[in-house]
């Protein structure tokens, strides 16, 4: 049987790589088999694709350049590491997907959400059971310390607004799959929710 498929998602300084880490840990306590996968997730392509993407400033990447070298790097992590995972029924727990690239490149890069969502559809990326989107305004993100607020400083608020609308874009189209949580709450109590949902699902 298909393993079960869990994703988080939000603007940089939400607190999903904590979530996602806290979640994969509970599920791994139970004794469920959890792969936790983040792009670009150790295989060799995709760290090479993400370097490129890193040189970004010096580049100038077009937005529609950097949809298709995000795309590619994540084509590598579910040839290698998620299609398997799933295939050997593993419970397998994604910090990003391709619903990143839709929000960031297509809704605040102005490349359109359908395009990136199109292409996903196209490649025949495996569709998440639950996406978790761990919804905050970008100031009170801004307001946590942490490697995210260089990165939100760097684009600037309004791009992360930006990015912000265009999940909760996402998520109000497909409410069956998207689960929009209020990351301003303390952690345990988004892990909680989280997991209650999660049970709901497995
Ligand atoms: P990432 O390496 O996933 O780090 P984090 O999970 O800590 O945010 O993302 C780095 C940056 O790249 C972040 O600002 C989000 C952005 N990003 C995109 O613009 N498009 C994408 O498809 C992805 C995956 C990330």
């Amino acid at each position: 049987m298909r393993g079960r498929f869990f994703v988080f998602e939000g603007i940089d300084g939400c607190g999903k790589s904590t979530q996602a880490e806290l979640l994969a840990a509970a599920l791994r306590k139970r004794g469920l088999k959890t792969a936790h996968l983040r792009e670009p997730g150790g295989t060799p392509v995709g760290e090479a694709v993400r370097k490129l993407l890193l040189d970004h400033g010096k580049l100038d990447l077009a937005p529609m350049t950097e949809v298709f070298l995000f795309m590619a790097s994540r084509t590598q992590l579910v040839c290698d590491l998620l299609r398997p995972a799933l295939d050997n029924g593993d419970i397998v727990v994604l910090d990003r997907y391709y619903y990143s690239t839709a929000a960031y490149q297509g809704a605040a890069g102005k490349v359109g959400i359908p395009f990136v969502l199109n292409l996903a559809d196209i490649a025949g990326f495996p569709q998440p059971d639950r996406v978790f989107l761990l919804d905050l305004d970008p100031t009170a993100a801004l307001a946590r310390t942490g490697a995210a607020r260089d990165r939100i400083e760097q684009k600037g608020l309004e791009y992360q607004r930006h990015v912000r609308a265009g999940f909760l874009e996402m998520a109000k189209s497909d409410p069956e799959r998207f689960r929009i949580v209020n990351a301003a709450q303390p952690a345990n109590a988004v892990a909680q929710e989280i997991l209650r949902e999660v049970e709901r699902v497995l």
